[in-house]
């Protein structure tokens, strides 16, 4: 229902622009205490022993137009890929939006691994799923302003949602971990959008900025909400942990850049069961309907949309299969997801919550301080994790959280952990 709505609102930029200035205008103060109440909710629901229930109909869609990439950040690599680079025929882009469509999925995001903007005609693309009123959300790591531009100027109803992937708020980081991307350009891409909102965030393109957090950028997250505030509004900004990528491994079960980025182990566990085979569908370039958002190599796929109706897909006997072996995981056989780790969902959320507060309630902070609580709060969490007390990490979370309302943001993981604890 609230997608629905959602979805109907990003039909009227004009109206998704008044909801976004009436959210601007909430006191910080409340807009703070949403933190607290999101994290407050999720701290409650965890469940450790969950197990994934199949949805009926998949509830939402990626689609792969291309897989290739023009750089290779260090967390996704994807050019470890086993599949060769290619790119989605209209006519597979037309069956796939249209399955969707008869299933109730009226819109989806054009990437699942790959530089959306690679895709040279993607204008053919946009013309199909306009002609079938299915709505598009982009995903970018914005080294094509003028593709983009281009893109907007043809389709300005169609080009309303834009993500640009953003893992440094500083030359030197960006470009560390983009490889092969210019922060330049970066900027160049932004700058346009912001001239197309004519200056007024989500105007006409709604733009979110999603960044990685981990060791390599922890000391510069504080930056973002000045470098990027002249695009995005604070909470337009998301911060995800990194997960591991099934390719990297190569059959180890270690992804070195996860665990030297991000020396939290206990935050880590392996990804089964996993959600996403039970409730999404996506799709490679060449028409295979994956049940991952990240099969570099293939190996989720449940069938080919071209020779199958979607519902035939999902619950065909490849797809149960592979769900089976992510409810009993001895049984798993899938190279991908033996090999797929990553943090706590809920350890994400918590952390780019809290990142959200501690900017709010204390953004006076230099980028080093603001990068020393964060590391506290997530070494905090760790130790609880360690035992996997879930009680303890609650009153830890709980604890840092009146802390930092509090301004006391000098704590270290020991003391607060000490305290919450007692
Ligand atoms: C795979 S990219 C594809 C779209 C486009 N190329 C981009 O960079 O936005 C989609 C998103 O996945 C994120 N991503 C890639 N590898 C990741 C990883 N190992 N952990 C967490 N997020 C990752 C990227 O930062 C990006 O926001
Ligand atoms: S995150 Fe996006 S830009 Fe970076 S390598 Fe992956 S697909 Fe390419
Ligand atoms: S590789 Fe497997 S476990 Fe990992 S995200 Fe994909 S489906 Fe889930």
């Amino acid at each position: 229902m609230l997608t629905k709505i959602k979805n109907k609102i990003r039909e009227y930029p004009a109206a998704r622009y008044l909801i976004k200035r009436a959210q601007q205008t909430i006191s910080s103060s409340w807009k703070a205490e949403s933190y607290v109440g999101k994290v407050r909710e999720c701290l409650d629901n965890i469940d450790l022993n969950w197990q994934p229930k199949k949805h009926a109909k998949p509830q939402s869609a990626l689609i792969e137009i291309t897989n290739a990439c023009n750089i290779n950040c260090l967390m996704c690599n994807t050019k470890f890929q086993s599949r060769p680079e290619g790119l989605m025929s209209a006519q597979v882009f037309e069956r796939v939006i249209t399955e969707l469509m008869a299933n109730g999925v009226d819109r989806a995001g054009l990437h699942t691994v790959g530089e959306t903007f690679l895709y040279k005609d993607i204008a053919t693309l946009i013309e199909i799923a306009k002609k079938h009123d299915f709505k598009v959300w982009l995903s970018t790591n914005a080294q094509y302003p003028q593709r983009m531009e281009t893109l907007y100027r043809k389709f300005p109803k169609m080009i309303t949602d834009i993500r640009v992937s953003t893992d440094g708020a500083t030359k030197e980081t960006f470009e560390t971990i983009r490889v092969g991307g210019s922060f330049d350009k970066l900027i160049e891409s932004l700058d346009i959008i912001h001239r197309i909102n004519k200056g007024r965030k989500h105007y006409r393109i709604g733009l979110t900025i999603d960044s990685i957090l981990n060791m390599n950028n922890i000391f510069e997250i504080r930056s973002y909400f000045d470098v990027f505030d002249k695009y995005v509004s604070s909470h337009d900004i998301t911060f995800g942990l990194v997960t591991t990528l099934n390719s990297l491994n190569d059959g180890k079960k270690n992804d070195n850049y996860l665990y030297d980025s991000f020396p939290f182990n206990h935050l880590i566990r392996s990804t089964v069961p996993c959600s996403q085979p039970f409730t999404n569908s996506y799709f490679t370039y060449d028409g295979k309907m994956t049940l991952c958002c990240r099969d570099y190599n293939g190996e989720i796929t449940a069938g080919d949309i071209m020779s199958s109706s979607l519902d035939e897909l999902w619950d065909g006997e490849q797809a149960e299969k592979i769900r089976q072996q992510h409810t009993k995981p001895e049984n798993l056989e899938i190279d991908a997801c033996l090999n797929c780790f990553g943090p706590y969902e809920f350890i994400s959320s918590t952390t780019n919550n809290f990142v959200h507060y501690l900017y709010l309630k204390v953004p006076e902070l230099s980028p080093k301080e603001f990068g020393d609580v964060i590391y506290s709060f997530l070494e905090g969490m760790n130790k609880c994790m360690e035992t996997q007390d879930i009680n303890a990490l609650k009153k830890f979370v709980m604890k840092a959280f009146d802390h930092v309302r509090e301004k006391n943001v000098s704590f270290s993981s020991k003391h607060l952990e000490a305290q919450s604890l007692a």
